[in-house]
């Protein structure tokens, strides 16, 4: 077990997640926690993350001297190293040598065993407003940077190691080496750790938190939701109570498809097909922030309602990941609303429940091999994500039961006709958004006037930005053709060719 103490960087989670990938067990835990706790965890070895602070503001992040006693091996990371530094007397300046981005560094001891199988000079990812100007007495120079800056030192005896740049970014070159030697090498970790054991971990986890308590999940559908909602269920059997809405938003079938999984993954659901109050709350409505807002508040109502149908539940189960937990933390911040988001996660602050979030360490791909050993089917790990407030926002223009049947029939000859593709394998999304435009046409020997089906396919690794995929003339041909031919109402399919920014991936 490695123990990452968290100074507040942005890559904290990376650093955990690189471990992990190495097979090694390690958890993130706050800068301040108490030291008989980190103890008690008894840690193979102790990172300190980087941070946004300097070491010389006054309460910036600092860790007591008797973690040093502990006799364990000790690695600083950037803010982490600057802050070993100054604890054992080393000198931090501020100022002229600020160095962010790609920046080489020399090795100035080849024998080091942080080093080991490094070359003599690589790029690394630097990210620093302070440097060290003086290092701690008694510690070895281990690398700098072309501008003389401390890279890397070590204090050997004490076990203590420090890396001004971070090892844990794709951009920095033998990052994994100098992480795998720190647990390797120096800490003595065996690497035999890996996704499954986290799961035996998480249901233990989940079985102390909640003890004889019910806890409540609200089931999208979507991988998150289900994988955490497996997981619990293994944790805590019926204890765990689901609720599915249906808010008449959904596409094709996908109701009965989502329900019969959780039939097979033997979940607990309370389904509510509450598609009516949706659509009648929407009559009329137009502009997409209204959608959303409309939609976001009608399901907490009807989740409410559900949820006080179950007696003593004190936990709300939510899917949040690593990605909504930094997005969540970096709220408030002058950032612009592009589109109010919403998703199961959006749930009624005064419920008074407590909120159970196994899988917020996560990344989504790990989530999907989570979710694969747990025996979610295919379907449902790789599911493209949809959003929550469904095809109200792909329905552009005034939403009616027709005019979604539309959609939904378009959509689903598109998923056909694409899926045939290998290149519907490597798309984040793919789907139809149906225009509010009608435009002129001939079939047979008549005029038509009628609405027009856009087509939309991205790749995108995290939704942040996307580009379009190129799908292949004849799927786009099939599609067009068994779109016109079949759906009454559409006389024209038109490909959507930007990439996001500047377009968005949903068209609202
Ligand atoms: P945009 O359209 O903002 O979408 O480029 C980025 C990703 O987020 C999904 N999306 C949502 N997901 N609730 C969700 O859970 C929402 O309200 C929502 N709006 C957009 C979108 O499908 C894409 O994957």
């Amino acid at each position: 077990n490695i123990i990452i103490l968290d100074c507040g960087s942005q890559f904290t989670q990376l650093i955990a997640r690189r471990i992990r990938e190495l097979k090694v067990h390690s958890e993130i835990i706050p800068w301040d926690v108490c030291i008989d706790d980190i103890r008690q965890r008894k840690p193979r070895g102790i990172i300190i993350s980087g941070g946004p602070q300097s070491v010389m503001d006054e309460d910036s992040p600092t860790v007591p001297m008797e973690l040093f006693e502990f006799g364990v091996p000790i690695l600083g990371v950037c803010y982490g190293m600057q802050l070993i530094a100054k604890l054992f007397g080393g000198q931090i300046e501020s100022g002229s040598s600020r160095e962010y981005g790609r920046t080489a560094i020399s090795l100035k001891d080849l024998n080091s065993l942080l080093f080991k199988s490094a070359p003599g000079t690589f790029e690394v990812w630097m990210s620093h407003g302070d440097h060290i100007a003086k290092l701690p007495d008694g510690a070895l120079l281990l690398a700098e940077t072309d501008g003389g800056v401390p890279a890397a030192f070590a204090i050997e005896e004490k076990g203590i190691w420090g890396l001004q740049f971070h090892p844990e970014v794709a951009h920095t070159q033998n990052g994994i080496t100098i992480l795998s030697n720190f647990l390797f090498n120096i800490c003595g970790c065996t690497g035999d750790w890996d996704l499954g054991s986290w799961i035996d971990m998480m249901v233990k986890d989940v079985q102390q938190k909640t003890e004889n308590a019910r806890v409540i999940c609200g089931l999208s559908g979507g991988v998150d939701s289900t994988v955490a909602a497996v997981l619990t269920s293994k944790a805590i059997g019926d204890r765990l109570e689901c609720i599915f809405v249906n808010n008449g938003l959904l596409r094709h079938r996908e109701a009965e498809r989502v329900l019969e999984k959780y039939k097979q993954l033997d979940l607990n659901v309370h389904y509510v097909d509450a598609s009516n109050r949706f659509l009648d709350a929407l009559k009329g409505v137009i502009d997409p922030e209204q959608k959303r807002k409309i939609i976001g508040e009608t399901f907490i109502r009807v989740f409410e309602a559900e949820a006080a149908k179950i007696h003593n539940a004190e936990w709300l189960l939510q899917g949040t990941l690593y990605p909504d937990v930094i997005e969540s933390g970096h709220k408030g911040k002058g950032a612009s609303v592009i589109k109010s988001h919403h998703n199961v996660g959006g749930l009624p602050e005064d419920m008074k429940l407590k909120v159970l979030e196994p899988l917020r360490d996560l990344f989504k791909d790990e989530v999907r091999t989570i979710g694969a050993l747990l025996g979610v089917p295919e379907e449902i790990v790789n599911r493209q994500p949809f959003p929550g407030p469904g095809l109200a926002v792909r329905c552009l223009g005034e939403i009616s039961r027709d005019r979604l049947d539309t959609l939904r029939a378009a959509d689903e000859i598109f998923r056909e006709e694409f899926s045939k593709s290998e290149t519907y394998f490597t798309v984040w999304q793919s789907f139809c958004v149906l225009l509010p435009i009608k435009t002129v046409g001939v079939m047979g020997d008549s005029r038509t006037y009628a609405e027009v089906v856009a087509l939309r396919a991205v790749e995108s690794s995290d939704g942040m930005t996307a580009d379009w995929v190129r799908v292949p003339y004849d799927v786009l041909d099939r599609t067009a053709r068994r779109i016109c031919n079949s759906i009454k109402g559409i006389n024209r399919v038109v490909l959507d060719v930007t990439s996001k920014p500047p377009s968005t991936i949903e068209w609202e």
